[in-house]
C-alpha cells in the first residue's frame, strides 16, 4: 500500500472491503469527542421526536437510511415516514467508537412504553473532508419492532443489561481492525459458504442475542453455535457496512438478510482475545411479520 493513497482509502473505506493489511495500516485520526456529540445528538433527536438536535451536525447533503431504504427528511427538515418522527423513551444506549472510518455505532432499546417497543441500530458516519470536518454525513438506522425476527425488547433489554460490554484493557491485549472485521464477515458468510464456519473464531462462553432468543444460560459452557446455518447454500447477505472498534472488540455489520425475505438487518459481534464471546441481531422485515 503506497502512503499516497491512503489518505483516498480513508474515505471510501465504508464503500469498499479490504485486504487485511490495507485495514491495520489506515490513521487512526478521527475525533473522539466529535462522534460522541453527534451520537448524543441523534439521541436527543430520538428522545424528542425532532430533527433540530441532529440538523445542528449534519452536513448539507447528508442521508439518512431507515431499515435499508432512503428516506429524504435532509431536505425537507421534517422527520415524517422516519421513526425519527416518534419520541421514544429510551432504557438502554450504548455507542461504540471507529476512529479510523470516523463513524459510530448505538444500539437502543425502547421497552418499558407499552405502545412503543423498539431495538434499534444506528450507524453514524462523518466527514473526512478536510473542508468539513466532522460533519455527519448519513445515518443509517436499523429499525426493528412488533413484527421483526424474534422480536420482544422487554426481554432483549434485560438479556442486555445482563451482559459485560467493558474497554478492552490492556490496549495491547485488543484485537486488530483486520480481525474484527474477518471475524464479522466470516460469520455472515455462514449462510452462502461452506467454509465460512470454520473461519469464525468461536469462543467460550459466547452467547447470542438473536432478536429476543438468547443462547445463553450463565454458563461457563454457553455456545454460539446452536442454529447456526447448516445449509450454506443460501442467498448471500449483501450490502454490508461496517463499524469497528477495537476498544470495544466489536464490529458492528450492517447487510441485506436475502435469505429472510431480504429483511434489513444488523449484526453486531464482540471479541475477546480474539474469541467471539457476544452476538446481537437485529432483523426488520418492514411491514411484513419476518418469517425464514
Ligand atoms: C474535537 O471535537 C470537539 C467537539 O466538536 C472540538 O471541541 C475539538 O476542538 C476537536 N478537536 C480537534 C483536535 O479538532
Ligand atoms: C457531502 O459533504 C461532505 C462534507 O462537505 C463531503 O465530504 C462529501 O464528499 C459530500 N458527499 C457527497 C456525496 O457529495
Ligand atoms: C466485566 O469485564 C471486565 C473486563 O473483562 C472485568 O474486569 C469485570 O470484572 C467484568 N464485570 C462483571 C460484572 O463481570
Ligand atoms: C469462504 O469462506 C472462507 C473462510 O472465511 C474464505 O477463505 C473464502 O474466501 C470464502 N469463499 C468465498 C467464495 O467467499
Amino acid at each position: 500500500m503506497k502512503k499516497a493513497i491512503i489518505a483516498a482509502l480513508v474515505a471510501v473505506v465504508r464503500a469498499a472491503p479490504f485486504g487485511q493489511s490495507d485495514l491495520d495500516s489506515l490513521p487512526t485520526t478521527c475525533n473522539q469527542t466529535a462522534l460522541a456529540e453527534a451520537a448524543d445528538a441523534y439521541i436527543a433527536a430520538q428522545t424528542a421526536g425532532q430533527l433540530a438536535p441532529l440538523l445542528a451536525i449534519t452536513a448539507a447533503n447528508w442521508t439518512y437510511l431507515e431499515n435499508n431504504q432512503a428516506v429524504s427528511i435532509s431536505t425537507t427538515g421534517s422527520a415524517t415516514g422516519s421513526i425519527l418522527a416518534k419520541a421514544l423513551k429510551l432504557d438502554h444506549r450504548r455507542t461504540n467508537f471507529d476512529l479510523t472510518a470516523c463513524a459510530t455505532y448505538t444500539e437502543l432499546v425502547s421497552a418499558a412504553d407499552p405502545a412503543n417497543p423498539y431495538v434499534i441500530g444506528t450507524q453514524i458516519r462523518h466527514s473526512t473532508d478536510p473542508s468539513a470536518p466532522q460533519k455527519v454525513v448519513s445515518i443509517d438506522s436499523i429499525v426493528s419492532t412488533t413484527g421483526a425476527w424474534l422480536f420482544d425488547a422487554k426481554k432483549t433489554l434485560d438479556h442486555i443489561l445482563h451482559e459485560n460490554w467493558t474497554t478492552i484493557l490492556p490496549a495491547s491485549a485488543r484485537d486488530a481492525r483486520s480481525v474484527l472485521q474477518a471475524a464479522g464477515d466470516a460469520y455472515l458468510d455462514m449462510w452462502s459458504n461452506t467454509t465460512a464456519d470454520k473461519a469464525v473464531p468461536w469462543g467460550t462462553p459466547c452467547t447470542r442475542l438473536e432478536g429476543s432468543a438468547y443462547t445463553g444460560r450463565g454458563r461457563p459452557d454457553d455456545s454460539c453455535k446452536a442454529g447456526i446455518p447448516s445449509n450454506h447454500n443460501q442467498a448471500p447477505n449483501t450490502h454490508r457496512r461496517y463499524v469497528i472498534d477495537e476498544a470495544m472488540g466489536s464490529v458492528s455489520v450492517f447487510c441485506v438478510w436475502e435469505h429472510m425475505m431480504n429483511a434489513a438487518d444488523s449484526h453486531e459481534l464482540r471479541l475477546e482475545g480474539g474469541k467471539l464471546r457476544y452476538v446481537h441481531t437485529m432483523t426488520s422485515c418492514g411491514s411484513k411479520v419476518c418469517k425464514l
